[in-house]
């Protein structure tokens, strides 16, 4: 259906707050001018909110102050008054136990903030992994005119001539250091080398993959994922989105018109196009709860599994994010997809414009960095969906970060019981295990963890490491960094923590992995399953109070999102009641 723009002028949602001369009105106006407004600008002229998960302790996000004044610029520039605030910062480097826990607190932050505000539309700004679904989730729930700006990547990180993807390089060296083919002296130095600029992970980990997914559900300019962040590019992306809100609020251009079915498959696609991150499958599915689209798990097999990944960049291929926009960024990918007849072209997207619309004139500037689709990095790039009696809601795997000898493959377990567990046995020589066995580790999904940290990928024993191998089939609940590696096994569904299957694997159990037909099984029969699931008891004690008890209380599962139960769905934008 078209989208028909609402009529201009007509009274916004800020004047309730601004619009009239009660003492209501006059409280609210003259508070505000304390930060020297002028009164012409209460004057029923869009309010936009700046949405700003800046902060010190995100470090990815500590240059979107600068961006924030540079939306500020184009919405002042097109007839708005901009409002930025602040919201929780869901840093990955520094949160612990996982900034993936807090996804959702800052979601209702956002939330809660929009709805409660005079504001008549929101600029997005976000960088670091969480950052991003977080706001989306918010926004979406609230469902006034929005539009995303994200921070951009860091420069390249090069160490002594070679390229350092941020997060792909730490894991590498701390396994070369395991294996006796790296001094800790130069690990030390490589630190600083592989973050050289401010900006997000370099890589196309999660950061860069919700980018370009927040780019192909149409949710920011086109072109925005790739820009570095220092490049002034990035500043121009920031103000020209000011001036583009606020013409979405004179049409009342919504996140519900943009985010429909149409959008969520664009960005399965895309993922799969660009070898994105395992954790956009949990996130998107959380976005497309809170719009009341039924995205499923096995739409990301549907929609994604012959889809190739064209873009040469770590941890699956060789660039990085700078290389990537100077080669023509995202918008040259979805014209790929377009072209294959692997995109839904009239989806719209917050330029008024439809995703094909955007893309049809890009050009590819560097076919090393953007393959041809006849050779590409992963022929099926997607993410896949498998299903067995070890996950009977499901559980992902990355085939384009895997080893393709490992893809079907059938070993004896070696059984973590907990993370604790395996940082207690994992170095240890006379731990029972090879290269030939299966590696399962339990209670990390989103309620075991808590908040389902990025242990997936867990390293390798010493031991395996130094025969040269460098990976072996892993199996868990919890989730892998999107800069990492590895045939590993994630999200396997229900979590342990919740009964699910996989709590009950035992030491000397087979399990086989066989990716192209979808199958995880583990080789033991139905009747000693069920004994030892009636027979299992769970150690996770609910914390006694708290957020940690309301994460624990509500989170959902990885199959679904891990969103919060009582958050699924759009609350609007209703004015509240008014506070005197
Ligand atoms: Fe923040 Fe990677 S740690 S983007």
């Amino acid at each position: 259906m078209t989208f028909q723009p609402a009529e201009w002028p007509r009274k916004l949602r800020s004047q309730e707050w601004f619009g009239g001369d009660s003492r209501d009105h006059i409280y609210h106006r003259s508070w505000m001018k304390n930060q020297g407004l002028p009164a012409d600008l209460f004057d029923g002229r869009p309010v936009i909110g700046i949405c700003n998960t800046w902060s010190q302790l995100t470090p990815c996000n500590a240059h979107l102050r600068d961006l924030a004044e540079r939306v500020k610029h184009g919405i002042y520039e097109a007839g708005g008054l901009p409002l930025e605030f602040p919201v929780f910062s869901t840093g990955e480097s520094a949160l612990r136990p996982t900034a993936m826990m807090y996804r959702n607190l800052a979601a209702m932050d956002v939330e809660e903030a929009l709805r409660a505000n005079p504001l008549d539309g929101v600029v997005l700004l976000c960088g670091c992994d969480k950052t991003t679904p977080a706001l989306l989730m918010g926004a979406a729930s609230v469902d006034l005119p929005a539009i995303m700006v994200s921070g951009g990547p860091m420069m390249n990180g090069w160490f002594r001539g070679e390229r350092v993807g941020s997060g792909t390089a730490l894991w590498q060296m701390s396994e070369d250091i395991k294996a006796g083919k790296m001094t800790r002296e130069d690990f030390l130095e490589a630190e600083q080398a592989m973050s050289r600029s401010p900006g997000s992970c370099n890589t196309m980990g999660t950061a860069s993959s919700m980018a370009s997914m927040v780019e192909a559900l149409g949710m920011a300019l086109s072109g925005n994922a790739a820009i570095p962040a220092v490049d002034s590019r990035r500043r121009v992306m920031s103000h020209v989105t000011g001036r583009r809100i606020v013409q979405m609020v004179k049409d009342d251009l919504k996140p519900s018109d943009v985010l429909t079915r149409d959008a969520f498959e664009n960005a399965i696609r895309t993922n799969g196009a660009i070898g994105g991150s395992t954790n956009a499958v949990i996130h998107l599915m959380a976005i497309a709860g809170r719009v009341g689209i039924d995205l499923t798990l096995d739409d990301w097999d549907t929609f994604g599994r012959d889809v190739p990944t064209i873009v040469n960049l770590m941890p699956s291929g060789k660039y990085l994010m700078e290389e990537f926009f100077y080669a023509g960024g995202l918008p040259v990918v979805i014209k790929r997809l377009g072209e294959a007849g692997l995109l839904n072209r009239d989806a719209l997207t917050v330029s008024g414009d439809t995703a094909w619309d955007q893309v049809k004139d890009a050009v590819n500037y560097n076919e090393d960095v953007i393959l041809p689709a006849d050779i590409p990095l992963a022929k099926q790039g997607g993410i896949a969906v498998l299903r067995g009696n070890l996950a009977p809601k499901g559980a992902v795997l990355k085939p384009s970060a895997a080893s393709p000898h490992l893809l079907k493959h059938r070993g004896r377990a070696v059984v973590f019981e907990d993370i604790d567990d395996y940082k207690a046995r994992i170095n240890d020589d006379d731990l029972d295990i090879d290269e030939t066995c299966v590696m399962v580790l339990k209670m990390c999904g989103p309620r075991g963890y808590p908040g389902m940290s990025e242990v997936g990928n867990m390293g390798l024993p010493p031991k395996v490491l130094k025969k040269g191998i460098t990976d072996m089939v892993r199996i868990s609940d919890a989730r892998m960094s999107g800069t990492a590696y590895g045939t590993v096994v994630l999200h396997t569904s229900p979590e342990a923590a919740a009964g699910g299957p996989l709590a009950i694997v035992q030491n000397g159990d087979m399990i086989e992995l066989d990716m192209p037909n979808r199958r995880l099984h583990l080789d033991v029969s139905d009747a000693e399953i069920a004994r030892r699931l009636a027979a299992w008891q769970n150690p996770i004690v609910p914390p006694p109070s708290g957020y940690a008890r309301l994460f624990h209380d509500h989170v959902q599962g990885a199959e679904t999102g891990a969103d919060f139960d009582f958050l699924v769905g759009c609350r609007g934008n209703a004015v509240p009641k008014d506070s005197h």
